[in-house]
């Protein structure tokens, strides 16, 4: 037991070492980290994304607000609306933090979340890794959009991170027999 323990965070420790020392973003090494947290040694779990269709990016986009869950170190669920929303593309999707509290403390601690929207009764969840950037090109534009959205609004706005989704698994949502099963 002791023995396939190491053999694992073996693994584990070389995926840090490629992902970080390729140069790839640190959500690479968040998600190896995430999946080995999580219990998941399959190297092709580790890296499989999901697509979403053009219907999907449609919707996304046309809702006001999806529902961003994380959970706590204890388990505890929590789940907030949030408004400022971009699709990056097909697998990866930004939400800006102004306001998050509990839950940039849960992503902190478990990167894995759900993103769920709807209008009437179509719907879709996304899950994934998120990791949040603070500096950057994507940080900058997001950092900009924020102000101007602001400015717009009349009320100052501020981002305090870019919260990078990089979507692994996709559900529907809409009642029925379909309900809940995996798309892709
Ligand atoms: C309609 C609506 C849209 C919101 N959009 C955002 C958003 O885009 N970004 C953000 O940081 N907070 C947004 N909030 C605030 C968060 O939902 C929430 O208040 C914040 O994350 C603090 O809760 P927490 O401690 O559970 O994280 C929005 C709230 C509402 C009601």
């Amino acid at each position: 037991m002791i023995r396939h323990d190491l053999v694992l965070m073996k693994k584990v420790l070389r995926l840090f070492a490629m992902a970080l020392f390729s140069g790839l973003q640190s959500n690479v090494a968040m998600k190896a980290y995430s999946a080995w947290e999580f219990g998941k040694i399959n190297t092709k779990e580790t890296i499989a994304m999901a697509q979403m269709t053009e219907r999907m990016k449609e919707l996304f986009d046309k809702v006001p607000t999806v529902v961003l869950s994380t959970v706590s170190e204890d388990g505890t669920p929590n789940a907030v609306p949030v408004g400022t929303k971009k699709i990056l593309d097909d697998e990866t999707i930004l939400m800006s933090d102004q306001f998050f509290n509990k839950t940039r403390a849960n992503i902190e601690t478990n990167p894995r979340v759900g993103v769920t929207f709807w209008e009437g009764q179509e719907g879709y969840q996304l899950k994934g890794i998120v990791n949040i950037e603070t500096t950057g090109r994507r940080f900058e534009d997001t950092a900009r959009w924020i102000e101007e959205l602001g400015t717009k609004v009349g009320v100052p706005l501020k981002s305090k991170g870019a919260v990078i989704l990089r979507i692994d698994e996709i559900y529907g949502v809409a009642p029925g027999p379909g309900a809940g099963k995996k798309l892709a």
